[in-house]
């Protein structure tokens, strides 16, 4: 039986996740509440070694099929040994991209079709599905020139800006489609802007 809340975290490159993680943790403590951190692709053993996989520029080409399918394994691992467990033992958890993800880059971005898309979903997912979804929303521009400093660029990082548009926009369709479990948070503005429309959706929970 789950217990604990699952909270997700998605968006572009450089729309700030990694950075409103660390707040919504201490937010959350701040509250008493144990927090789990944890991201995808990767979060287990397994799953960080797909991860080296999927996002190594040494890996080269791959068929989408293939890169939907390893990202739906590695899920697989993550809920069934780290998300579930976390879960039942009343601990919440925050994970850095969820399955909006698949449906962003591999549906939008590599145009899969949806339907593909969802019957790896049911399968993997089962009736489980996050309790929040903030997506972190912000111009590819803008998210991807906050980012190039960061130097090398990832093997999907390597898409081009048309790439990330139609990921951006595959996001926003998600957010609408299911507006009571993504809450679309404007992150284009300052840092401390995206914080407090967070603070003001966590207070919801
Ligand atoms: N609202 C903001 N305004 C300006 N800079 C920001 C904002 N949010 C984050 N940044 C900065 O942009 C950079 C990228 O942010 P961050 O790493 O959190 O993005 P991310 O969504 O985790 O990206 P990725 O998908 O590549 O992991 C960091 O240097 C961060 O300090
Ligand atoms: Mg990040």
């Amino acid at each position: 039986m789950k217990k604990g809340k699952f909270i997700t975290i998605d968006g572009v490159e450089g729309a700030g996740k990694s950075t409103q993680i660390d707040f919504i943790c201490e937010y959350l403590k701040a509250k008493g509440i144990q927090v789990v951190l944890t991201r995808e692709p990767g979060g287990t053993k397994v799953g960080e070694k797909i991860r080296e996989l999927l996002l190594s520029n040494s890996t080269g080409d791959m068929h989408a099929d293939t890169e939907l399918m390893l990202m739906f394994a590695a899920r697989n691992e993550h809920i069934q040994n780290k998300i579930m467990p976390a879960l039942e033992q009343g601990d919440w958890v925050l994970s850095d991209r969820f399955t909006d993800s698949s449906y962003a880059y591999q549906g939008g971005g590599r145009g899969l079709d949806i339907n593909r898309i969802s019957q790896l979903e049911s399968w993997v997912m089962q009736d489980f599905t996050p309790d929040m979804t903030l997506l972190l929303d912000v111009p590819v521009e803008i998210g991807m020139s906050r980012v190039e400093s960061r130097g090398k660029k990832d093997r999907i990082e390597m898409e081009k800006m048309d790439f990330f548009d139609r990921v951006r926009q595959a996001y926003i369709a998600r957010s609408k489609e299911f507006p009571d479990r993504i809450k679309l948070i404007d992150s284009s503005k300052t840092i401390e802007h995206t914080t407090e429309q967070i603070a003001t959706v966590l207070d919801t929970l």
